[in-house]
């Protein structure tokens, strides 16, 4: 599988009216799994990196809620960037891909949903700790 079809980019209903816009993210549903946890981050800036990791067991959905914010995604082998723009467009990010969000609006708050609880463990913080995970990974 392509990086591109790996890490969808979903495009969310409006079920607004005159009164103003409603979107709705039902796990399972919209996005490609039950929501655990939520999180948001708001008052970074341009000059800040966040993210930087991959994750073992967590997928993740991104959605720029308000502002905008890029995200950089690899497999280790295959790079996009996604501008989250839109609050009615996110990404989604499985396991074992490393992302770096970054070019934060001062505006931005980024809504993460997330598919499990926090646990520091499954992080990997080294690029080339991933790097190497990847390749021990099983063929897809
Ligand atoms: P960090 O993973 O560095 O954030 P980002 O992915 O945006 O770069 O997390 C910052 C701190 O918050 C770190 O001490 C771990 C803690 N944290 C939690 O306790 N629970 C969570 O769900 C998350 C995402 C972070």
């Amino acid at each position: 599988m392509t990086l591109k079809e790996k890490c969808k980019i979903l495009q969310f209903n409006d079920l607004g009216d005159e009164r103003g816009k409603l979107v709705v993210i039902e796990g399972g549903q919209a996005i490609p799994f039950e929501i655990k946890r939520v999180f948001y981050i708001y008052d970074s800036d341009s000059s800040v990196i966040r993210g930087q990791h991959a994750n073992k067991e967590s997928e993740f959905v991104l959605i720029n809620v308000a502002g905008e914010s890029k995200v950089r995604i690899t497999d280790g082998k295959e790079e996009m960037i996604v501008e989250l723009n839109k609050p009615m467009m996110g990404v989604y990010i499985p396991k074992m891909i490393w992302k770096d969000m970054y070019d934060f609006s001062s505006n931005s708050v980024l809504l993460v949903l997330a598919s499990t609880h926090y646990d520091g463990n499954e992080y990997i913080r080294d690029y080339d700790e991933y790097l190497k995970a990847i390749e021990e990974m099983p063929c897809e």
